[in-house]
C-alpha cells in the first residue's frame, strides 16, 4: 500500500522531518518560504495532510477549494487562530495542535519579555552598542523593580500558570488572574493568586500585566485605549500571546505618551509587518515570535504533530484534536 502523502509548509528541526520521511511520502518546503493561498489551496488538493503553522493563514477562501484530497491539518503549534475552524469544520477536516510542549518555553519568553521591559534591557543593548554609554552614574538608566511587584495575569491557563510560578517562587510577585472559569485550587493556593472578576478591576493594580487568552475574533483589540487608561503609568504591558489581542495603535499612543511606562511584544498584530510606530519607541522591548523557539521545543512540537498524523492514518482517536 502506498504511505499517505504529507506536506510540511516550514522547514521544522532536522530530526522531525527525518522521522516524518521515513513513515510517510513527505514533502518538505526545502527553501522555507511562506506559502501563498494558491499554494496553500494546491496543497489542499494533493495531499492527505497538510501540517501548516502559525505564519500559514487558512481562511474559508482557502478551505473551501474544490476538490480536496486533505483529510487532516497537523498543526505545527498550540495556537490556530490562523485557521477558520468554522470553515475546516464544514469542510469535514480534522485540526490537530501541540499543546502542553511549549508552556514553559513561552512561559521564559513571557518572563524574558518582563525582565527587558522593567530593566531597561534591550534600550541599555542598544546604548552601549551604538558607543553612546560615558559611564556608571547615579541617576543612568533609573528602571523599575521586578522582586515583589504585582503581575497580573490576562487569562490563566498553562502558560500563564507557569508564568506565575516563576514569578511567584523566583521573584516573589504577587499574581493577580482574570479567567472566565476559577482555575485549579493546587496552582492557586501554590502561588497564592489572587482572581480578579474583571480586566478593569486586575489593571489598576498591575505593576506589570501579562496576556495569555487565545487569539480570534472574541479577543480582538481586548487591550484598547479604554483600558490601557486603567493602567498605572508605571505598568508595563507584555504580549507573547497573539498581536491582534491588543490595539497597536492605542498602545503605541500609550508609550508615546507616557501613559504607560513600557511594553514587550513577542506578537503582533499582521507579523512579520510591525506597526512603524513602535520602531521608534525607546520604551518597547520587540521580540520576533520567539516563545516557543528552543531546539527541544520545536523538537517536541514536531513530535506532537507525528503522535497525531500517527493515530489519524491508524483510525485511532488523536491526541490533540481540536476538531
Ligand atoms: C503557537 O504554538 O501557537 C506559538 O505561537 C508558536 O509556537
Amino acid at each position: 500500500m502506498s504511505k499517505p502523502k504529507v506536506l510540511l509548509t516550514r522547514r521544522w528541526p532536522a530530526s522531525v522531518e527525518q522521522k516524518l520521511q521515513q513513515l510517510y511520502d513527505a514533502t518538505l518546503n526545502l527553501d522555507d518560504h511562506p506559502f501563498s493561498p494558491d499554494e496553500m489551496k494546491q496543497a489542499l488538493q494533493h495531499y492527505d495532510a497538510v501540517c501548516p503553522t502559525v505564519c500559514d493563514s487558512l481562511p474559508a477562501e482557502v478551505l473551501n477549494v474544490p476538490n480536496k484530497r486533505c483529510k487532516i491539518l497537523g498543526n505545527f503549534g498550540v495556537g490556530y487562530n490562523h485557521i477558520d475552524i468554522a470553515a475546516a469544520k464544514q469542510q469535514g477536516l480534522i485540526v490537530s495542535n501541540t499543546p502542553g510542549v511549549l508552556t514553559e518555553s513561552t512561559a521564559d519568553i513571557a518572563m524574558t519579555l518582563l525582565l527587558m521591559s522593567a530593566r531597561r534591557g534591550a534600550e541599555g543593548d542598544r546604548l552601549v552598542r551604538a558607543g553612546q554609554w560615558s559611564g556608571w552614574c547615579p541617576t543612568h538608566m533609573m528602571s523599575s523593580d521586578v522582586t515583589g511587584a504585582t503581575l497580573g495575569l490576562i487569562g490563566f491557563g498553562r502558560i500563564a500558570q507557569a508564568m506565575a510560578r516563576k514569578a511567584h517562587h523566583g521573584f516573589g510577585m504577587k499574581i493577580l488572574y482574570v479567567k472566565p472559569n476559577p482555575a485549579d485550587p493546587a496552582i492557586v493556593t501554590a502561588c497564592h493568586a489572587e482572581r480578579c472578576d474583571s480586566i478593569e478591576t486586575l489593571l489598576p493594580r498591575c505593576d506589570y500585566v501579562s496576556l495569555h487568552c487565545p487569539g480570534g475574533a472574541d479577543t480582538r483589540h481586548l487591550i484598547n485605549a479604554d483600558n490601557l487608561k486603567l493602567m498605572k503609568d508605571t505598568a508595563h504591558l507584555l504580549n507573547t500571546a497573539r498581536g491582534d489581542v491588543v490595539d497597536s495603535q492605542a498602545l503605541i499612543e500609550a508609550l508615546q505618551d507616557k501613559r504607560i511606562a513600557g511594553a514587550g511584544l513577542d506578537v503582533y498584530e499582521n507579523e512579520p509587518q510591525i506597526n512603524p510606530g513602535f520602531l521608534t519607541l525607546d520604551n518597547v522591548t520587540l521580540l520576533p515570535h520567539l516563545g516557543s523557539a528552543t531546539i527541544a521545543t520545536r523538537t517536541a512540537m514536531g513530535e506532537k504533530v507525528l503522535n497525531n498524523l500517527a493515530a489519524f492514518f491508524s483510525g485511532e482517536a488523536l491526541p490533540d484534536r481540536v476538531i
